[in-house]
C-alpha cells in the first residue's frame, strides 16, 4: 500500500474531486451524469446511507478474511469491477489499467462490449480476473462471435445486460456536447487545453475506438460506430434471446440489472447462474427504485439457488458490507475504479483496490464480523423500496 497516496486521497470521494480536475467537462459528464434529473443517483446514495447494522463487540484480536469464492473461483476480495462502455474517452487505457490491476489484486475486471478495448487485448492482462459483458447483439452471427472471442480471450463469467432496452436520453450528457457525431468547437478543444494531462495522454494512446466491435461495422468514424451500438446493439432482448445466450456460453452465466423478484425467478429457471441487482448506477430509468432496496427481495427470491451480485451507488467499505448484509454474494463498482484511474493514472485501480480493502478491513471489526459469511450472517436493516 502507497501510504503518502492513502494520506492524500482516503476516500474515493476524494478520487472523485481529483478526477473532475483531471478529466475534460464533457468526458466528465459522461462518467459522473446519470439520467433526467439524476434522482435516482441520489436515490441509490440515499438508500445505501440509510442501511444500519448492529456492530457486535468483546471479539478479542482478529484479522477479517477479505477472500471469497464464486462461481467456483476464489477470489482476495468480494469487490470487482462493473463494465464501462467508452472507456478511453474517460481516460486513455483505462482498461488495461483496470485489468492489470485485478489481476494483481485478483478481483474480477469487468470489459464492457462497448469498451475501446479489444477482448483479445484486455483478457491476457487480466490474470484469469477477466468477465466480458455483453450488449445483446440483434445479429446471432455477431452474438455468438463475440462470445466466442470472449472465450478464447480467458473471460470466465458473462454479464448480459439487461436494463438498456433502449439509449437513455442522458441530459447532463447532451449539455455537456457528448453528441453523435462529436463535434470539435472552439469550447471543446479549450476544454481539452486545460486537462493536459488527459489531452497528453490521449494524444499518445489515439482517440478512442470501440475496438471490440470495429470488425462488424462498416465505416470506421465515430458517428458509424455509435450508429452501430444505437442499431444493433440491445434493444431485442427478450426470454428466447436469454435462452439461445445460455446455450452458447457454457461457463459462469448473470443477468445484470435485474430490479424484478419475477425476472430473477424466470432467469435462475433457464439456467443462469447470477443475478446482478442494478439499475446501471441510475443511468437508465430515473423513476427506478435504489438497486439497495430491493436486493432483500430478490435475494429472498432466488439467493438459494442463484449468486447475487449488486452494483449502484457503491462507494467505499461500508458500502460492500451493506450490500453483503442485504444478500448480495459479491458486490461491483462502475464510478468508483473510474474516478481512482481519472484521479491517478495508472495507479489508479491499485488504490481504489487498496482503499476498498482498508475500508472493509476496518468496518468488519467494528462490526465484529471475522469473514464475509459472517457479515451476510449479520443482515442489516434495509430501507424501504421507494
Ligand atoms: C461511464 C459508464 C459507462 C457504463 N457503461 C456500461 C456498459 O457498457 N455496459 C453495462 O452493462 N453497464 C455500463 N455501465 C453501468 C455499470 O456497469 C454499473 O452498473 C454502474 O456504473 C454501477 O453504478 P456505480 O457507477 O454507482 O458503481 C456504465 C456506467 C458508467 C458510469
Amino acid at each position: 500500500m502507497n501510504q503518502k497516496l492513502m494520506n492524500r486521497y482516503p476516500s474515493i470521494a476524494d478520487l472523485r474531486l481529483r478526477a473532475l480536475e483531471r478529466i475534460p467537462h464533457f468526458a466528465w459528464e459522461y462518467l459522473d451524469s446519470g439520467t433526467g434529473a439524476d434522482v435516482c443517483m441520489r436515490r441509490n446514495r440515499e438508500a445505501l446511507d440509510a442501511v444500519t447494522m448492529v456492530p457486535h463487540f468483546m471479539k478479542g484480536v482478529f484479522q477479517p478474511i477479505l477472500s471469497t469464492r464464486l462461481f467456483g473461483v476464489l477470489y482476495d476480495v468480494p469487490f470487482g469491477v462493473s463494465p464501462v462502455g467508452l472507456t478511453g474517452l474517460m481516460w486513455p487505457r483505462a482498461e488495461r489499467i483496470l485489468a492489470v490491476s485485478a489481476g494483481k489484486h485478483r478481483h474480477p475486471y469487468t470489459l464492457s462490449t462497448a469498451a475501446t478495448e479489444a477482448p483479445e487485448t484486455i483478457g491476457p492482462l487480466a490474470d484469469g480476473m477477466g468477465w466480458f459483458q455483453l450488449y445483446p447483439p440483434r445479429s446471432a452471427q455477431i452474438r455468438r462471435d463475440l462470445i466466442e472471442r470472449a472465450r478464447d480471450s480467458g473471460f470466465t463469467t458473462l454479464l448480459v445486460t439487461a436494463d438498456v432496452p433502449i439509449a437513455s436520453r442522458r441530459e447532463r450528457q447532451v449539455k455537456a456536447g457528448v453528441v453523435v457525431p462529436p463535434k470539435i468547437t472552439p469550447l471543446m478543444l479549450y476544454r481539452c487545453a486545460i486537462r493536459p494531462a488527459w489531452s497528453l495522454a490521449t494524444l499518445i494512446a489515439g482517440r478512442p475506438r470501440f475496438r471490440g466491435l470495429e470488425q462488424y461495422i462498416h465505416g470506421r468514424d465515430m458517428r458509424d460506430m455509435l450508429q452501430f451500438i444505437g442499431q444493433e446493439l440491445g434493444g431485442g432482448l427478450d426470454w428466447d434471446y436469454l435462452k439461445a445466450v445460455r446455450e452458447e456460453w457454457n461457463g459462469p452465466l448473470v443477468l445484470k440489472g435485474v430490479l424484478h423478484s419475477a425476472e430473477a425467478i424466470e432467469a435462475v429457471s433457464i439456467g443462469y447462474d447470477g443475478i446482478m441487482v442494478s439499475n446501471h448506477g441510475g443511468r437508465q430509468f430515473d423513476g427506478a427504485p435504489a438497486a439497495i432496496s430491493v436486493l432483500p427481495e430478490i435475494a429472498e427470491a432466488v439467493g438459494q439457488r442463484a449468486k447475487i451480485l449488486f452494483d449502484s451507488g457503491i462507494r467505499g467499505g461500508l458500502d460492500i458490507i451493506r450490500a453483503l448484509a442485504l444478500g448480495a454474494d459479491f458486490v461491483l463498482l462502475g464510478r468508483g475504479f473510474m474516478y481512482g484511474v481519472g484521479a491517478l493514472g495508472r495507479r489508479g485501480g491499485d488504490h481504489v483496490a487498496e482503499i476498498l480493502k482498508a475500508d472493509l478491513t476496518n468496518n468488519m471489526i467494528q462490526l465484529g464480523c471475522r469473514s464475509i459469511a459472517q457479515i451476510k450472517e449479520r443482515g442489516a436493516r434495509a430501507p424501504s423500496p421507494s
